[in-house]
């Protein structure tokens, strides 16, 4: 066999194998893998170069143009090979990626306030449509802002109803909402006509009906001509919307430093029982005015307090306070 005969043959035999083998191939690496192998600098095709230079001229043209075509094919059917995988490998990533908007999706619970806080809210909005404005005050309070000034001195035995809290030896957490009362009438003169909502603090041990910090609202109405009847048309109106028209009150004697005379208010539902104690309240006592510079012969006012854990179990129905501070959305979600 000639040598250009040879060659010719190499070229045939190369180009079928490698039709076959361009056949098999399954991925974009192997697709390369012959590339190098055929096309590469010391590839198959440049081995065949290689032996031409052994030949006559008129052979060499020949046999050169045969490898020629098979290069140019191979480079053609290789890179259409490379286009097909890269295509499969790009329509592959699409729909790993691809979001199906079909699918049920992740559901995040809607956030809402807090049950006190509702009460709370719902308390204060019921006294601001009467006229009365919100007012705020500190949670950390001075002895004389929460006693002294509320005509509790140092050694009443008043003091002794509250299980304080102090963070010094002048300074407290407020046993309740009532100093708001003093820091709003040291402002200026009356009238005054306020509804303060806020968190209170007392050294308790939590059972169903204590809890170390718990929200109170405070009102207070200091003016010319205020009466205890006054009190009383602003404390019914205040259940009739608060509870319902068909709820009873009335009003009970008590004692409080800050009011003189005092009084707890007290409601029954329309088939109740017992008679639940929803208040204290009273006229504002002359020495706590005194302490704010206002003359008890030109003012009179009168004040109230109410717990709002406490209106807001008589409103639900809940029977232990420690219930609104676990945490449990079974409990908190149905209000
Ligand atoms: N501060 C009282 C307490 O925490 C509640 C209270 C009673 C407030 C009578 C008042 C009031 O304004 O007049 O027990």
């Amino acid at each position: 066999m000639s040598q250009l005969d040879d060659l010719l043959e190499q070229i045939e035999d190369l180009e079928q194998e490698s039709r076959e083998k361009l056949e098999e191939i399954e991925s974009l690496q192997e697709c390369e893998e012959l590339r190098v192998k055929y096309l590469g600098r010391n590839g198959e095709i440049q081995e065949l170069f290689g032996q031409l230079g052994q030949l006559p001229d008129e052979a060499r043209a020949k046999a050169g143009k045969g490898i020629n075509q098979l290069k140019s094919s191979l480079e053609k059917k290789i890179e259409e090979k490379q286009e097909k995988f890269e295509q499969l490998q790009k329509e592959k990533q699409l729909e790993e990626e691809s979001i199906d908007v079909t699918m049920p999706g992740r559901r995040r619970g809607i956030g809402k306030r807090h049950v006190i806080t509702q009460v709370q809210d719902d308390l204060t909005d019921i006294f601001k449509r009467m006229g009365f404005s919100l007012a705020l005050g500190p949670e950390v309070e001075s002895d004389y802002y929460n006693f002294e000034a509320l005509n509790i001195p140092e050694l009443h035995p008043a003091r002794d109803e509250w299980d304080s809290l102090y963070v010094d030896e002048e300074n407290l957490l407020r046993t309740h909402t009532s100093p708001v009362q003093i820091r709003e009438m040291e402002k200026g003169e009356p009238p005054v006509k306020i509804i303060c909502p806020g968190k209170c603090y007392r050294r308790d041990t939590p059972d169903a009906t204590h809890y170390p910090v718990f929200h109170q609202v405070e009102l207070l109405w200091v003016d010319e001509e205020l009466t205890f009847a006054n009190l009383k048309y602003l404390i019914r109106s205040f259940v009739e919307e608060f509870f319902g028209p068909e709820f009873s009150m009335r009003f009970r004697a008590d004692y409080f430093p800050f009011t003189e005379p005092s009084a707890e208010v007290d409601i029954m539902p329309p088939n109740g029982e017992d008679w639940l104690e929803i208040m204290g309240s009273g006229m504002v006592d002359p020495s706590v005015l005194k302490a704010v510079d206002y003359d008890p012969e030109n003012y009179q006012g009168f004040a109230l307090g109410l717990g709002v854990e406490r209106m807001a179990m008589l409103k639900y129905g809940i029977d232990d306070i420690r219930l609104f501070y676990r945490n449990d959305l079974r409990f908190l979600d149905q209000f």
